[in-house]
């Protein structure tokens, strides 16, 4: 017989797809008879959804550099003290996690609360996750947390077609197929099949032996790695990176100086996901049987973020 266990999943959803993934994948742990407790993150100030052009781009530079306007709503904490594990459930914004999951791990409870515990992280968006692991990796550790598992759900059409199922969604709240369009947003399948995951987290936490969880997961497919698309986020990281940092010297959040150079951005935004990407795709590919023979040590550097163990440094 099974010890049932507590466990605590934190999420944060505009659209509901995050608590989809989360629901679905958990339902063997339910299943098995564990005690799960569902925390919603709630901002001081909601982003409005649909998001209009003006509210999308404002937060941009604060996404990119991890300084939230404003932070969430508390959380009581005080029935899941004793949880055997937290699961954390999200998504991407530009190339970051989303202003409302910064917030979450830098306000100084939940950091508190994260000290010693086991974490895993979820995430549904649209296909560019590196370096939102890498910046959750970073909020655990200073925590003094174990992030021992990551999990993404992506969507699965090229990515052409996905900027502008996700401009469709987001904006006009069109997520049905259209004539020409496919669905916006992870395929109702993957979302079924997340239940996989949950069977293996099920595992670990039985055993309490979360070290090779990460490499389970894995090999049921828990991130698939696009080299593509992980090649134009690093450089597009980068580059989101100077435009933040020019945007933000004219002032912070909401300021009304800083109105063009955001203007700036959001036209060059439109540039890079319709123009500069595609061509930087087609270059890739073009180039690879060239990068292949690079590709050995770039890819090894890939891996270490995707094969990483419990207890990894970051
Ligand atoms: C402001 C904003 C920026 C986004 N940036 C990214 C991104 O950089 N990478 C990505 O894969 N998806 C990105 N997305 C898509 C989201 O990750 C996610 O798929 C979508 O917002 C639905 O999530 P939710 O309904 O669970 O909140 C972005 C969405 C928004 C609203």
């Amino acid at each position: 017989m099974e010890k049932a266990k507590k466990i605590v999943v934190f999420y944060y959803t505009q659209t509901g797809q995050a608590l989809e993934i989360l629901k679905s994948m958990n339902q063997p742990l339910v299943e098995a008879g564990h005690q799960l407790v569902y925390k919603e993150i709630v901002p001081e100030r909601p982003f409005p959804f649909l998001w209009s052009k003006e509210t999308f781009y404002e937060i941009f530079p604060e996404t990119r550099l991890g300084i939230p306007p404003y932070g969430i709503k508390e959380i009581d904490l005080s029935d899941v003290q004793d949880a055997d594990l937290v699961i954390v459930g999200g998504q991407s914004w530009y190339l970051s996690p989303s202003l409302p999951l910064q917030s979450f791990f830098l306000s100084p409870t939940i950091k508190e609360y994260l000290k010693g515990k086991s974490i895993i992280f979820v995430n549904g968006c649209r296909n560019m996750w590196l370096k939102t692991i890498r910046k959750i990796r970073k909020y655990v550790s200073e925590a003094g947390g174990n992030l021992v598992g990551h999990i993404v759900l992506q969507d699965r059409v090229a990515n052409l077609v996905s900027v502008i199922t996700v401009i469709r969604w987001l904006f006009y709240g069109k997520k049905e197929a259209s004539s020409i369009w496919p669905r916006a947003g992870v395929s109702e399948e993957d979302i079924r099949s997340a239940s996989q995951f949950g069977g293996i987290i099920d595992k670990a936490l039985q055993l309490g032996n979360w070290s090779d969880l990460q490499e389970q997961l894995m090999a049921a497919g828990a991130i698939k790695y696009k080299p593509g698309v992980v090649y134009i986020e690093k450089i597009g990281h980068r580059v989101f990176g100077l435009w933040a940092k020019f945007i933000r010297k004219k002032g912070g959040y909401q300021n009304p100086d800083r109105a063009f150079r955001i203007k700036l951005f959001s036209w060059y935004l439109i540039f890079i996901l319709f123009a500069i990407s595609p061509i930087g795709l087609l270059v890739f590919y073009l180039t690879y049987p060239i990068r292949m023979l690079f590709m050995g040590r770039q890819k090894r550097e890939a891996c270490y973020t995707l094969s990483w163990k419990a207890g990894d440094q970051v």
